[in-house]
């Protein structure tokens, strides 16, 4: 690697900003290459001519593996993974050194136009799958930028809004993903967002940038600007940001080099993010070939099956028999939406499309290619079973802006109803990055395949689980609600006045549905199989202070293989802070034959159990009975056991304003207080004393310096400062 004390401060800082839209500037002279940094994640989209970063101007053909929404659904870090390898080895095929994401933001609402970039509502489901995909990305030799760091949760004013989150909130819903794949995967740069955090721009804050991802993380790699995040140069640099993208035509080189010329900036600050900077270009030099577009092809397939999730099947309505005749309606079926609009967007090799996946499986096909009710009612009644191909168009949701509602369009609900009325059996499959509303026409149909976005060649995914080829295996990565109203961030989203509130802090998603026990659609976890599976023998063996050892066996009770979610939840009330009903803390997927069980094994960690505490600023696992569940999804669990938890010993601070509570619930200076209050009283006034302790409530919320004042002589001053002081050695 060169070294950094060789270069000029010009090339150094020349080093920081792109030299246009997807590379860095190279220095000849010294020996430093240009690399090439472009979109990801699911796909490489590499454009040849002018660059942008919305999508806009085609790029060369790559393979459109399954979006995150549908990786997100697969709820296996190893079709993550699969992912995150085969479009690396299309981006070393083509050149490029570093592939944009995953991005691994939380679906705080279903709005987020972006959501089909983004996994789940659910930070350790997000982090396990964020984490398998850079992993195996990077094994190929190709860098990953994990985004968009942190808070990026809409897209409405994203280049600027306010998200004012609180700190418990951050720790426990917004980071741990972004934490788990920096910690567990190590990707060699880290992207930061365009919005503020509590008021304070992503790519100028410090504390995010450099307390926390490098100090608290140990994060060593790159932190990337998303593209035009940068306000202020030389303030970003300064808080751990070390490249800027796009290029600025050197505008904000010059920048640094003047504030390190005027004494603004410590040089030495230029030369640690030079340095990372090398050594990513050192790490992930450019490569090139090719790749087996066919075999991806197939592969894309395979895995968008792994994704779907079958949401309704009545009548064992699926899977569809091959004699059966089919009407198939709607233009998703021949015009398919397979990936998101926007930054991500990839040109595809090929494109499968629903209709002659189906017409490959069955004899008898008639296809209504519009939203017509008239012709779709006609074919409906003609046909054995009608299969209506339903969806959001590429219009309705994007990178750049938001939804305003969750429904479908009127006209396609309007043929769902028509077509079920008429249909002996009827079908929808859908097509949509963000959850949809199901409601007016749920009840009045037999089955519902929810593909979300599938990728190139999901339609052939999608035909292999309607005909039976494969049994679906997908569950939902986030709620599907039954209002919008009835949404945790419904108040707060998408802010208003460049702000927005994270109101429902921590109950983000099934955390709040659990909680309030508010009806949804379907839950969290829901997903449905050709086969039955049955959960039994659960174990929890405590296997530390703050860790434990779940097993159970799950069992294949139906007649086809397939694949189930062992979903483990953890539910305490133990703790000052108020918790979600249950949280996700472990899962595993597992392949059964028919008749076949097995025993899983999973692991929970210290954070299974832990909150933030914003008193102590840190994980705190509160001493306490814990419940583990088994859950068939987030709203129903099958199988639970409770454990005692020793956790941490916490020993609260006291001063004369600790409340009255806080002194006598104190572990060292309540017994002392009550000891020295009874002292030289006789046995029966002791008693007494005991007895009157209930009366202590009606000043438990009174400080001490208040409640002193009452008792006079009584209470020593001097006996308390000695607490306050033993209290405080004890810690
Ligand atoms: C997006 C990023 C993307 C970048 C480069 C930005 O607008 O937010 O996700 O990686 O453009 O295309």
């Amino acid at each position: 690697m060169i070294d950094v004390s060789a270069l000029t401060l010009d090339q150094k800082a020349s080093l920081l900003s792109g030299r246009d839209f997807s590379s860095t500037k190279p220095i000849e002279d010294a020996g430093v290459p240009s690399i090439v940094l472009t979109d990801g994640p699911h796909g490489v989209r590499k454009q040849a001519g002018p660059a942008d970063h919305l999508g806009i101007n085609n790029s060369e053909p790559a393979t459109c593996f399954p979006p995150a929404v549908a990786v997100g659904s697969s709820w296996d870090p190893e079709i993550a993974a699969q992912v995150g390898a085969a479009a690396g080895r299309e981006a070393r095929a083509l050149g490029v050194s570093v592939l944009l994401g995953p991005g691994i933001n939380i679906k705080r609402s279903p709005l987020c136009g972006r959501n089909f970039e983004y996994y789940s509502e659910d930070p350790y489901l997000s982090g396990m799958l964020g984490a398998a995909h850079v992993r195996a990305q990077q094994t190929e030799g190709v860098a990953a930028s994990v985004k968009h760091f942190a808070a990026n949760n809409q897209e409405t004013e994203r280049m600027r809004v306010s998200a004012d989150v609180d700190e418990r909130t951050l720790r426990e819903i917004y980071l741990p993903a972004f934490e788990r794949v920096v910690t567990d995967a190590a990707p060699a740069t880290v992207m930061c967002s365009y919005n503020k955090i509590n008021g304070m721009y992503a790519s100028e804050n410090r504390w995010l940038l450099t307390d926390l991802l490098r100090d608290e993380w140990r994060y060593t790699g790159v932190v990337v600007s998303d593209w035009g995040a940068v306000s202020d140069r030389v303030a970003a640099l300064s808080a751990g940001l070390d490249l800027e993208m796009p290029g600025t035509g050197g505008a904000t080189d010059r920048e640094i080099i003047d504030a390190v010329r005027s004494g603004a900036l410590d040089e030495s600050v230029v030369d640690e993010a030079v340095r990372r900077l090398l050594s990513l270009i050192d790490g992930y030099p450019t490569r090139g070939g090719a790749f087996d577009a066919d075999a991806h092809h197939t592969l894309a397939r395979t895995l968008a099956a792994e994704c779907a999730v079958l949401l309704k099947n009545d009548h064992d309505t699926l899977p569809l028999s091959a004699s059966v005749d089919v009407a198939v309606i709607g233009e998703f079926a021949t015009e398919p939406r397979y990936q998101g609009s926007g930054s991500s967007r990839v040109n595809p090799t090929r494109l499968d499309t629903a209709l002659d996946e189906i017409r490959a499986n069955a004899a008898n096909v008639r296809h209504v290619p519009h939203f017509d009710v008239g012709q779709a009612v006609a074919a409906a009644e003609a046909a054995d079973v009608a299969v209506v191909f339903a969806g959001l168009n590429d219009a309705e949701e994007s990178e750049g802006y938001d939804r305003t509602t969750i429904d479908l369009p009127a006209d396609q609900v309007d043929v769902i109803r028509a077509v079920a009325a008429a249909a002996r059996r009827t079908v929808v499959v859908l097509s949509n990055g963000g959850v949809v509303s199901l409601e007016g026409w749920h009840d009045d149909v037999d089955a519902i395949l929810e593909g979300f976005l599938l990728g190139q060649a999901g339609a052939g995914a999608i035909a292999d689980l309607l005909y039976g080829v494969l049994n679906p295996s997908g569950h939902l990565a986030e709620t599907i609600p039954l209002r919008l109203q009835d949404t945790p961030a419904f108040h707060n989203f998408p802010g208003e006045q460049q702000h927005v509130r994270y109101g429902e802090g921590v109950m983000v998603g099934y955390r709040h549905y659990t909680t309030a026990q508010a009806p949804v659609r379907y839950p969290f976890g829901h997903g449905l199989s050709y086969t039955s599976f049955e959960t039994r023998a659960l174990g929890v063996e405590v296997t530390g202070d703050d860790t434990a050892t779940v097993t159970v066996t799950v069992a294949n009770t139906g007649d086809r293989a397939g694949k189930h979610v062992v979903q483990v939840y953890v539910a305490t009330d133990a703790g000052p802070v108020r918790r979600p009903a249950r949280e996700l803390r472990a899962f595993t997927k597992v392949a059964l034959e028919p008749g076949e069980q097995r025993t899983v094994s999973l692991t929970l960690d210290r954070r299974a159990f832990a909150y933030w505490d914003i008193q102590h600023h840190r994980w705190v696992v509160a001493p306490g009975e814990y419940r583990i569940q088994v859950g068939e999804n987030a709203a129903s669990i099958v199988t639970e056991e409770s454990v005692k938890i020793t956790g941490d010993v916490i020993i609260p601070e006291l001063s004369m304003d600790s409340t009255v509570k806080e002194w006598f619930g104190h572990p060292i200076a309540g017994p002392a207080l009550m000891q020295g209050m009874t002292a030289g009283m006789t046995p029966e006034q002791q008693a007494q004393a005991e007895q009157q302790q209930d009366q202590l409530r009606m000043v438990e919320s009174m400080r001490m310096r208040q409640f002193v004042g009452f008792l006079g002589s009584a209470m020593p001053m001097a006996a308390l400062d000695q607490l306050i002081e033993a209290t405080r050695a004890a810690r």
